[in-house]
């Protein structure tokens, strides 16, 4: 047998190599749609391959500042951005869109075109802007669970080409190895009981593993109370993973309640939302899903459009303003995720947010957070009432900068808004003041305090008191009556 070179291999290799890779650069130059909004590397449809979507700095820090305020607030009441249809996403090729003609935004133009995509960034790109909620839509074809949109028909919704439910999972789990102290809230929007419970299971557990706050933590370890996030940060828990009752029969598929909770939130369409006050029915105590839909497609020689049978979210800002849990956005791009800042005006933190002498201003022109030079400038401080978290008021007299101030009124603490629905509740109060905020519970060593939820009490033994004399007094006044 003839021994040919290795060097004549390496040439062949190396020959091979560069035609693939001018073929490729040629290719990915021409990024196309929102693709071509944001810096990124194209794939040869022209939509930014995975993870390489340059994101400011700025957004991503505000982004997780909103995050951070809300560290004492239980998961079910928090609020995380969230990206409808996450997996349904183009960086994952043709058959999740990569192909799609219609045009971001709609009114589409051609009304002919086509869009079975959600999204047009991947999952890693969407987190990197902010995300915290991913869909998942599970199907079961071919032997394995994989991602798909609207069904297991092996034709065309569903083959051995889509991707293995294990790749997103896989693609989160990567994704919080780098981001410490980062929440994600899974979604999955499984139609009817698929059962394979171990290939839903199985990815959680490699993936995922002990980040997530399963059903029995919940139980065993919080007594069925959704714990604050500093509590699950504290924990190393930062994953909650979840489905909602299907609507018609109100089943949850949980694959045994090993990581998937029951949901504790009702899913709206965005056309059902209205602008606050009114926020879509939201209240103090509900927990709501508004989604958008981005998609347009033929179903029996009719076109399906998502944007007028479900709407679009092209604005943010008025579900923040409401505290709405999960706004859950179409085609999610950087100025979209803008568009849910409202504390840290551009180009700030300007210094560094360190200890308590940091001091944050709000400024009453632009409603907007600076962190000043002068924290010894005279200011009023933005005040919560400790029974009533909506409740603000300007302090009574003006003072500078001091995390311990006494100079909120009887009732009242200095604070921090612990989410937009507050922080609107305190812009209401203010009225166009610059006032302190309370900069205490966005440091690593903050201790929370015990609050009072209802009427004032001195300690624990007086509310027992108080309960026992009223469940004595209820008694006595029950055999009066008899
Ligand atoms: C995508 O569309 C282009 C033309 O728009 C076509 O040439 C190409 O074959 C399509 N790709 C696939 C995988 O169908
Ligand atoms: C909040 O809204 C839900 C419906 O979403 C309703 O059932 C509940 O009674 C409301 N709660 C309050 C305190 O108004």
């Amino acid at each position: 047998m003839a021994q040919v070179p290795v060097q004549k291999y390496f040439l062949g290799f190396f020959i091979i190599f560069q035609v693939i890779l001018g073929y490729h650069t040629a290719l990915s130059a021409d990024c196309q749609g929102l693709s071509s909004e944001v810096t990124c590397t194209c794939d040869d449809f022209g939509h930014c391959e995975r993870g390489t979507v340059q994101v400011d700095p700025w957004l991503q820090n505000t982004l997780r500042t909103q995050m951070d305020v809300q560290l004492d607030v239980p998961f079910n009441h928090a609020q995380l951005l969230d990206a409808h249809n996450a997996y349904n996403t183009r960086p994952y090729g043709f058959l999740y869109g990569a192909n799609d003609t219609c045009l971001w935004p709609p009114p589409y133009d051609p009304s002919l075109c086509i869009g079975i995509a959600n999204q047009e960034f991947s999952l890693t790109d969407l987190l990197n802007m902010g995300i915290r909620g991913i869909e998942l839509d599970n199907w079961f074809c071919e032997d394995e669970m994989r991602i798909a949109h609207l069904g297991t028909d092996i034709a065309t919704l569903c083959n051995r080409r889509h991707v293995v439910f294990s790749e997103p999972v896989a693609e989160i789990g990567a994704w919080l190895d780098n981001h410490e102290g980062e929440f994600v809230r899974i979604y999955m929007n499984e139609k009817f009981d698929q059962g394979n419970d171990a290939e839903v299971n199985g990815p959680f557990e490699r993936f995922l593993g002990d980040r997530v706050l399963t059903p029995a933590n919940l139980k065993n370890d919080y007594n069925n109370e959704w714990p604050t996030l500093r509590t699950m940060r504290e924990d190393g828990k930062s994953v909650v993973i979840a489905h909602i009752a299907t609507a018609g029969t109100g089943d949850y598929y949980l694959h045994q309640g090993k990581f998937i909770h029951p949901g504790f939130w009702k899913d709206k369409k965005r056309n059902e939302f209205s602008n606050y006050p009114q926020c879509g029915g939201k209240n103090a105590t509900n927990a709501l899903r508004f989604y958008s839909d981005s998609t347009h497609y033929l179903l029996d020689n009719e076109y399906i459009d998502g944007p007028t049978r479900v709407g679009i979210i092209d604005d943010f800002s008025e579900f923040i303003k409401c505290g709405i849990q999960f706004p859950a956005g179409d085609q999610v791009h950087p100025q979209l995720m803008e568009t849910a800042a409202y504390t840290w005006a551009k180009g700030e933190p300007a210094t560094p947010i360190t200890d308590s002498t940091s001091c944050i201003m709000l400024s009453g022109t632009d409603n907007r957070w600076y962190t000043p030079s002068d924290c010894n400038q005279e200011l009023y401080y933005a005040c919560q009432n400790v029974f009533d978290t909506e409740d603000w008021t300007l302090s009574v007299s003006v003072g500078s900068y001091d995390v311990n101030t006494q100079a909120c009124p009887d009732g009242y603490r200095f604070a921090l808004p612990q989410n937009g629905f507050q922080h609107q509740k305190m812009l209401e109060a203010i009225d166009g003041a610059d006032v302190w905020l309370n900069v205490a519970p966005l440091l690593d060593d903050y201790q929370p305090p015990v609050l009072p939820t209802t009427a004032p009490t001195e300690g624990g033994a007086q509310k027992v008191t108080v309960v026992i004399s009223v469940v004595v007094l209820a008694a006595a006044s029950a055999l009066f009556i008899l």
